[in-house]
């Protein structure tokens, strides 16, 4: 029997990086990445599983319908996660790049699917579809209020996922994940931004008041559950919008204070800076229907995933010491 081949789209960043190594760990699939290398994608992520005679990592763009078409051609499954993914940059640099990625790259890759069928779609969506939280937790049937240009064209990209499984029956599974945290994550996001400060000795900049929370999953965890997506039961889970999620939210000023204790740092490195527009205030997401679906539930407490989170970019200073520079406005997701 061949093998399942499975397409992880965006391979070189930081949660298709963690995905690709935990499908190579826990299951006998052949794994091929395309990615086309943007500022957040970073080969290093993948060091020590590039040679591994499952994987295939091809430099290319989702946006080339061509490339996408033969490589779809190839595979079993797709998981598509590249993205513009940097909620911060879509509002101060133009939302160009996060519409042609986000919303053109899925509906290439999902008209590439109509041509050359494949046993399953998982697209990556996110938590910023719904916005503002409207109910605690947030459940599937929150209404989606996007309030970043990032933010809409996630939506953009899942409800066009969506409307392929109605209207041409294609096997679609949403997930939307909440705040991935962990190793390997660039350090623009807000928890290795406030490490990698720490570490370097710099102010934490925290904006507004800090009271803002989110749900925050560490990505080891995530991986889990998008593999659980890959082999849940189709019947169960084609068409269905799925958070991952842990209910649990944790401010982001208890975060950069944890991260300063835990460093042993003095927590006067704290600093606060205006509030952001279009700031997302609370997100809790619920978790009742990934673990009836997927069999799924976080097992990583936040404060054990933020431990192994500061130890490995404690160990790791060569892979953003280089590349960081200090970015005094900051809270992204
Ligand atoms: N990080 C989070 O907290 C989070 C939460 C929910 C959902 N998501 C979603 O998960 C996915 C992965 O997020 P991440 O944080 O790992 O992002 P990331 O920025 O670390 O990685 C994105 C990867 O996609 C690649 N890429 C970008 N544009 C591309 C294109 N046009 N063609 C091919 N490759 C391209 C980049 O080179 C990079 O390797 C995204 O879809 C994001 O929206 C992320």
């Amino acid at each position: 029997m061949t093998r399942k081949r499975v397409l992880v789209t965006g391979g070189a960043g930081f949660i298709s990086s963690n995905v690709i190594r935990h499908l190579l760990e826990a299951t006998e699939y052949d794994v091929v990445s395309l990615d086309a290398l943007t500022y957040a994608g970073n080969l290093e992520n993948l060091a020590d599983v590039m040679s591994h005679e499952r994987l295939a990592f091809v430099h290319g763009d989702i946006r080339n319908a061509e490339l996408v078409a033969e490589i779809v051609a190839e595979v079993d499954v797709i998981v598509n996660a590249a993205a513009e993914s940097h909620v911060e940059k879509s509002i101060l640099e133009g939302a160009s790049e996060f519409v042609t990625t986000n919303v053109e790259g899925t509906q290439i890759l999902l008209d590439a699917v109509r041509e050359a069928p494949v046993e399953r779609f998982v697209l990556i969506s996110s938590s910023e579809v719904y916005g503002t939280a409207e109910s605690d937790p947030m459940d599937e049937e929150h209404a989606l209020n996007p309030r970043s240009p990032y933010a809409a064209t996630k939506a953009g990209a899942d409800r066009l996922a969506y409307s392929y499984y109605v209207t041409y029956g294609l096997p679609i599974v949403i997930l939307r994940p909440f705040n991935n945290y962990g190793p390997r994550q660039h350090w623009e996001k807000v928890v290795p931004r406030f490490v990698t400060s720490a570490l370097s000795d710099e102010p934490l900049t925290v904006h507004g008041d800090g009271h803002a929370s989110r749900d925050w999953l560490y990505v080891e965890d995530d991986a889990e559950a998008i593999v659980a997506a890959i082999e849940a039961d189709l019947d169960l889970v084609a068409g269905e919008v799925i958070n991952v999620a842990t209910g649990i939210d944790v401010s982001v000023s208890d975060i950069a204070d944890l991260v300063l204790d835990m460093l042993g740092k003095p927590r006067s490195l704290r600093s606060h800076v205006e509030e952001r527009p279009g700031q997302v205030d609370r997100h809790i997401g619920s978790t009742d229907k990934a673990a009836e679906l997927l069999g799924w539930r976080a097992r990583t407490s936040f404060s054990e995933g933020l431990e192994r989170t500061v130890a490995w970019y404690r160990e790791n200073e060569a892979w953003w010491r280089g590349a960081r520079r200090q970015v005094t406005s900051g809270y992204s997701s």
